[in-house]
């Protein structure tokens, strides 16, 4: 059942190109030239009269929503905002009929989610589900559904089902600008070929995971570490950091790499693991001198940046590793990856079960 593999969560990580075509095939056409939702009860119209998106979730399905707000603003310039669902529902969410409400559940019986999806609902929103079970309780109520089809998702840890909502959000994030015009068919077709080209990119780092093998090894014995990044490499951590602490029950935190200096350096100290995520490059300088302070205090430092940074990268890091070049707004679902693999090897050089995790469940159906 677990295919060959140790564990279903490992796995999952080697499922995500198939995942990836699959959430992609039937929502481009054969040209490659555009994106189709056949079936959507979100008319042209109504697209054309948003105001706003609010995107509420919880757990990794959350920090997918993070990727996926600034994928819509990019390509849509909407205003967007993120919230989890524990605190949407509660906080009298300021929704008007011309407000896109997207919630994001794997399991699609998350009560917290679901719960939201009502309030705004109630309150005139059109809401859309994101989710991989198209019979579940979101999927539903929701107004409109897009599927991801990620498959069967086991272990605790989301891995293919985070991707495959980043999928879903490139696609519907196109649909959007070519609803309301904010880009052209050229520049539609380029994102495109970039969300093609994913499933190989990703194929070619689960074939060489040797080196974030031994770097899970390293930081098994430590009990704090960090995680740093700027914009989507931001959002990408707080996904990592969640995986980590999910399953090999290392205290670590996520931090926008320029807010360390507003109270966080204070625990950086001699040899504590940061991992610095700097894949965009429009921020990148920004990120190597955050690199830099931490180091200062001394940090040992992990990069993962795109291969033509590694050099210049390792004049102010321990170590770097490279991952495929995409485009900035794509590069998440690259990125994460590693971050997958670092916490599953983690976990199992600290002898913990991998794909039941304590204290976790994998579908979280009381509030
Ligand atoms: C993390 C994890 C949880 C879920 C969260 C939401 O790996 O699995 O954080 O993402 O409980 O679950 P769904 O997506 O089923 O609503």
């Amino acid at each position: 059942e677990k295919g060959g593999f140790d564990h279903f969560m490992l796995k999952e990580i080697h499922e995500q190109p198939k995942a990836y075509r699959d959430t992609m095939r039937g929502r481009i056409d054969e040209a490659g030239q555009s994106v189709v939702f056949p079936g959507l009860n979100l008319t042209e119209e109504k697209i054309r009269s948003l105001n706003n998106v609010h995107i509420v979730a919880c757990g990794t399905a959350y920090h997918a929503g993070l990727v996926g707000g600034t994928v819509i603003e990019q390509l849509v310039r909407i205003p967007v905002a993120n919230d989890v669902a524990s605190e949407y529902r509660y906080s009298s969410p300021l929704v008007t009929p011309e407000t896109l409400v997207i919630v994001v559940s794997q399991s699609g019986e998350t009560a917290d989610t679901l719960a939201a999806l009502r309030e705004a609902k109630s309150k005139g929103a059109h809401v859309l589900a994101i989710t991989n079970v198209v019979g579940s309780s979101i999927a539903r109520d929701a107004d409109d559904v897009i599927a991801t089809l990620a498959g069967p998702e086991i272990a605790v840890a989301s891995t293919k089902a985070y991707t495959s909502q980043l999928i879903a959000f490139y696609l519907f994030g196109l649909y959007l600008a070519q609803v309301r015009g904010t880009k052209n068919s050229d520049e539609v077709a380029h994102v495109i070929a970039a969300l093609q080209s994913l499933p190989e990119q990703v194929e070619s780092m689960l074939a060489n995971v040797d080196a974030i093998k031994a770097y899970a090894e390293e930081i098994a014995s430590h009990q704090n570490l960090f995680f740093i990044g700027r914009g989507m490499d931001y959002a990408v951590v707080q996904e990592g950091s969640l995986k980590l602490k999910e399953i090999s029950y290392i205290h670590s935190e996520a931090y926008a790499a320029g807010e360390l200096k507003h109270g966080t350096l204070a625990l950086i100290e001699e040899g504590i693991p940061v991992i610095a995520l700097a894949t965009q490059e429009a921020v990148l300088e920004k990120t190597v001198s955050n690199i830099k302070e931490v180091k200062a205090r001394g940090a040992a430092v992990m990069a993962i940046t795109h291969e033509e940074h590694v050099t210049d990268l390792l004049r102010s890091v321990d170590q770097a590793l490279s991952i495929p070049k995409t485009l900035p707004l794509l590069t998440p679902a690259l990125s994460v990856v590693p971050l997958q693999l670092l916490a599953y090897y983690t976990s199992l050089a600290r002898g913990n079960d991998v794909d039941k995790p304590r204290n976790l469940a994998k579908s979280v159906t009381v509030e």
